[in-house]
């Protein structure tokens, strides 16, 4: 499998919370123009768990600085394969196939006063993020920080750290559903008193998501000024091959080999690939890691949400395989 990947190595663990570690990996000197990153992007990691290899996107907690370890948060999940063994077996000296860093999860407007609302492990990029708001100079961040209980909230001494070093610019409220219940809608309302004009990111569990993006419609928010961090649905996203679309033929090059093949109707192009025995690169399958890239040579495609493409590569004609489906009869792909 042909990917982006490089191979980082551990240098620290650090336990957060009940459940959950930091990680650090050292970026090489010549690894580093591939792992140059913006607050609130992730990396994708590779484990092989009994021998077959998995991938997890996992977002950075730590700064932009070159030379410095990339730090990323990573919670154990039930029944979670790579976050579980991660917790079980990270190491310093151990070395990961890691992806560089993706995702638009990142600041809309930097210096513009920002409203965030973490749950859980959603604090990781939420807790870059309002570091640079804070550095980009936005006068007042407010973050709404829930947590099931005290012992599993992760971050408690950084977000402590960067809350002292505000100068009064960063609020913090903290939320402990095993002592208060769910957060209420009131209460999630009220955390955009004095910041009505503000940015909002959101990062959690998507019940939690849901319930702090109704808070702020209700608040007079528009859906532009709400942004959301939400790997789940990516996930989900790599199973909706069920869906409209017309059926397809399909000429994939892939290392100099043409192969025509068949799409069904609504599949997703990787799909077909890989159902076909074709060697086409990919990682993630979720529109992550932007492994599948391809050009579309011909043909009509339709592209589902990824966070990997911009507008610039949309109309150089690139596409993820693994997030696009046919929209024509007869379609042409090409991996360079
Ligand atoms: S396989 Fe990762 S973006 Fe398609």
């Amino acid at each position: 499998m042909a990917t982006r990947a490089q191979s980082l190595t551990i240098t620290d663990v650090t336990a957060q919370g009940s459940d959950a570690i930091l990680l650090s990996l050292r970026v090489d000197d010549e690894q580093q123009p591939k792992f140059t990153f913006q607050p609130g992007q992730y990396l994708t990691l590779a484990v092989e768990v009994q021998g077959e290899e998995h991938w997890r996107c996992y977002s950075i907690t730590s700064e932009p600085v070159t030379g410095q370890p990339i730090s990323v948060l990573v919670r154990r999940v039930a029944g979670g394969r790579v976050s579980n063994w991660l917790c079980d077996n990270a190491r310093p000296g151990l070395q990961l196939k890691v992806l560089p860093p993706a995702g638009r999860f990142t600041l809309a407007r930097p210096g513009r006063p920002a409203l965030f609302y973490a749950g859980g492990s959603g604090i990781a990029p939420v807790f870059a993020l309002a570091r640079e708001a804070l550095k980009q100079g936005a006068s007042r961040v407010r973050l709404f920080y829930a947590n099931r209980d005290r012992a599993s909230a992760m971050l408690l001494a950084e977000l402590q750290a960067l809350q002292d070093a505000s100068a009064g610019r960063l609020e913090i409220e903290h939320w402990y559903d095993a002592e208060q219940g769910l957060p209420t809608q009131a209460g999630l309302e009220r955390q955009t008193h004095g910041l009505e004009q503000a940015d909002a990111y959101l990062c959690g569990p998507e019940p939690f998501m849901r319930a702090a993006a109704t808070a702020l419609a209700a608040c007079g928010f528009d859906a532009a000024r709400v942004h959301r961090e939400d790997f789940g649905a990516a996930v989900q996203g790599a199973r909706e091959d069920a869906a409209d679309g017309p059926a397809a033929t399909l000429t994939v090059q892939i290392k100099g080999q043409t192969h025509t093949i068949a799409v069904q109707p609504g599949e997703l192009l990787l799909t077909a690939m890989l159902r076909a025995g074709l060697p086409a690169p990919h990682a993630c399958q979720v529109g992550e890691c932007a492994s599948c890239m391809c050009r579309l040579e011909a043909g009509e495609v339709q592209r589902l949400d990824n966070s990997v493409l911009d507008e610039d590569d949309v109309a150089a004609g690139w596409l993820l395989a693994c997030r696009t489906r046919a929209a024509s009869p007869a379609l042409q792909v090409r991996f360079s």
